[in-house]
């Protein structure tokens, strides 16, 4: 049975090969490509290659090549219509049948296509034509010239019957029209009348191309709608269509990168700017699908919203959007524009290549969320710091894909010490309560720096000490189960010992379980001189007595009891009231902590002076 073209498109637009191939070919991703070893023949080096983008899979070494529906048939037999069968249901879509309705809908959007054509063709010649004056002095007026008009195949649309009059003579009749979302028809029974009147058109292509629906500009400052959209029709569905989707693949493709807009005059501004790879969604937040179908010309596109209220909200609906489909290797990234600037406002104020270099300085989507959520409010109490945790770890818990969960996870842990557990003369740049800026990212990775740099010091210690003198753990068992390391392998070892610390073992036979538990290497790392030598107190020179003391000092100390807090409690105080005195405690404390190494080893020095003069 014939499936019709369009349905078929769906199918391939809906599931990516690399989904189909990658069930039976473990895949690896490469460049814009996914390559593996050939399901077709038995091979060492991978000559597999999917792309996504292309929609097809190409074998190197046998010579193979096709799209979803080849592959399934080539490996696992199906015949033609079992393969679309197959993959019309994994993608949620009914199988047309091949009715005589379903022909007959086949045959009205192929005859809807050239309906909306007609009108593209219509518009784009009333533009040129003696009644476009206006809107052609409009549109030169809003910086465009005449290539740009005419690649974007931009047009008029006139007031009155003009259009209908005009399609009538090719032979197109009112019904038509009316699915086309050219007419409307109104309820009382008077004659159907022109969507739209008097204003400067968009055409609205599908991905290969082909007019669909137009938006309409005003030109005027009449009461109307700024803008108005074709209705959904059988050709468009707004959620799921991008304006210049089409012009931006290829570009995309070259260039391995997507930008999202928010509307039709900022994908032209960005054109006009040397990038060709823009689209938008049609005046609705971005949905699920076209984020997917952004996915599958570029990884990471660049959400570039205006920068004003209405343009932050949406960029903040698209991350709230993003959060549960995001999967390995996909996200989006975040261009904030000046306030008060769109992309079109900021290439007419700026030149392009202001606008090019706040491109290329987009956010990755988790500095975007962390603002997000702790932009707006203070955190300044306990309180607040907790229900800004609880909000961020909200979000990443959306996230559906383990994986990129945990890393998220991990992230936002992360970002959270750096921010709340630093005293707070030295926050800066890490600060919750931070602006948006483009140091903030970089602000992060330095204290992310600090956190590894420290726990990479003091996990191994901690575990050294325990594992010389067991006896420790009848009092510090508690707090060593509670507390997750930072080092994922540091923290498998820290739960052996607590699973294991109620079974009385002593040094030899604790570290004896341990090496037949795999943890061999691990040992003989945690033992290590460098170890003892960079953390004194669980030398294995030390006794109980003095490893005891030392233990719960560094240990509060790490966990930002001690110096730490009391650097901090001395920068609140001094930032709620100001005195002299208060000022010269604090600058000596910290002067005594700067005299001790740049700012990376501070707190190493904080910690280190628990246990060593405590
Ligand atoms: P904007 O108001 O930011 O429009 O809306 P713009 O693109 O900057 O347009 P100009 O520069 O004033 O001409 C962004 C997008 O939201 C949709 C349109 O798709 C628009 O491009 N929109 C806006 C509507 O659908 N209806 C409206 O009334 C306004
Ligand atoms: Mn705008």
């Amino acid at each position: 049975m014939a499936f019709p073209p369009e349905f078929l498109d769906e199918i391939r637009a809906r599931i990516p090969v690399s989904d189909v191939t990658g069930k039976r070919v473990a895949l690896k991703r490469r460049g814009r490509e996914h390559v593996g070893l050939s399901p077709f023949k038995a091979e060492k080096t991978p000559s597999f290659t999917v792309n996504d983008e292309k929609g097809f899979y190409h074998c190197f070494s046998t010579g193979e090549h096709g799209d979803v529906f080849t592959f399934l048939m080539k490996t696992e037999g199906l015949s033609f219509p079992e393969a679309v069968e197959r993959l019309a249901t994994q993608a949620g879509l009914e199988v047309p049948r091949e009715t005589p309705q379903a022909r007959e809908r086949a045959e009205r959007n192929k005859s809807l296509h050239d309906v909306v054509e007609a009108a593209a063709v219509y518009f784009e010649e009333c533009l040129w034509g003696p009644r476009g004056r206006a809107a052609r002095d409009y549109l030169m007026g809003r910086g465009l010239d005449e290539a740009v008009i005419r690649r974007f195949r931009l047009g008029y649309a006139p007031d009155g019957g003009l259009l209908r009059r005009a399609l009538k003579d090719k032979g197109i009749e009112d019904g038509a029209m009316i699915e086309a979302g050219l007419l409307r028809r109104p309820d009382d029974g008077r004659e159907p009348y022109a969507f739209f009147r008097d204003r400067a058109i968009f055409p609205i292509t599908d991905r290969r191309g082909r007019a669909i629906a137009f938006g309409g500009r005003q030109m005027g400052d009449a009461k109307a709608a700024k803008y108005i959209n074709s209705p959904d029709t059988p050709l468009f569905d707004k959620g799921r269509t991008l304006y210049n989707l089409a012009n931006a693949r290829a570009a995309a493709h070259d260039r391995g990168r997507l930008i999202a807009a928010e509307g039709y005059m900022d994908v032209i501004a960005l054109a006009r700017a040397g990038l060709p790879e823009a689209v938008a969604p049609l005046g609705t937040a971005l949905t699920e699908a076209q984020i997917e179908a952004m996915w599958r010309l570029a990884p990471e596109p660049v959400v570039c919203f205006d920068g004003d209220e209405a343009g932050r909200r949406a960029a903040y609906r698209a991350v709230e959007r993003v959060m549960p489909i995001l999967k390995a290797g996909v996200s989006l990234q975040f261009a904030i524009l000046p306030e008060g600037e769109d992309p079109d406002s900021l290439l007419a104020s700026s030149g392009p290549t202001a606008l090019g270099t706040l491109i290329d300085r987009a956010k990755p989507l988790g500095e975007m969320l962390w603002e997000m959520e702790t932009g707006a409010q203070p955190a300044d109490t306990p309180e607040r710091r907790a229900n800004i945790r609880k909000n961020l770890l909200d979000q990443v818990r959306r996230i559906a894909d383990r994986t990129v969960q945990q890393y998220y996870f991990d992230d936002m842990e992360a970002r959270l010490f750096a921010a709340f557990q630093r005293p707070r003369g030295q926050r800066g740049a890490g600060s919750a309560r931070g602006q948006g800026t483009g140091a903030q990212g970089a602000g992060h990775l330095r204290s992310q720096g600090n956190i590894e740099a420290l726990s990479g010091k003091w996990e191994p210690a901690f575990l050294a000490a325990v594992l010389r003198h067991p006896e420790l753990l009848d009092d510090c068992a508690e707090d060593l189960g509670v507390r997750r390391f930072n080092w994922p392998e540091l923290d498998k070892l820290r739960q052996e010992i607590i699973n294991v610390s109620g079974s009385g073992l002593d040094s030899t036979g604790l570290q004896r379980h341990l090496r037949e538990t795999g943890y061999s290497s691990l040992l003989d790392r945690v033992l290590g001189r460098d170890v003892y030598e960079a953390a004194p107190f669980c030398d294995p020179r030390k006794t109980i007595d003095e490893v005891r003391n030392d233990w719960r000092a560094a240990w509060d100390s790490y966990w930002r009891r001690g110096a730490r807090a009391e650097l901090d409690d001395d920068a609140r105080a001094l930032g709620e009231d100001m005195t002299a005195e208060r000022w010269s405690r604090l600058a000596a404390k910290k002067r005594e902590i700067q005299r001790s190494g740049p700012e990376d080893q501070e707190h190493e020095q904080e910690a280190l002076a628990g246990p060593e003069t405590g």
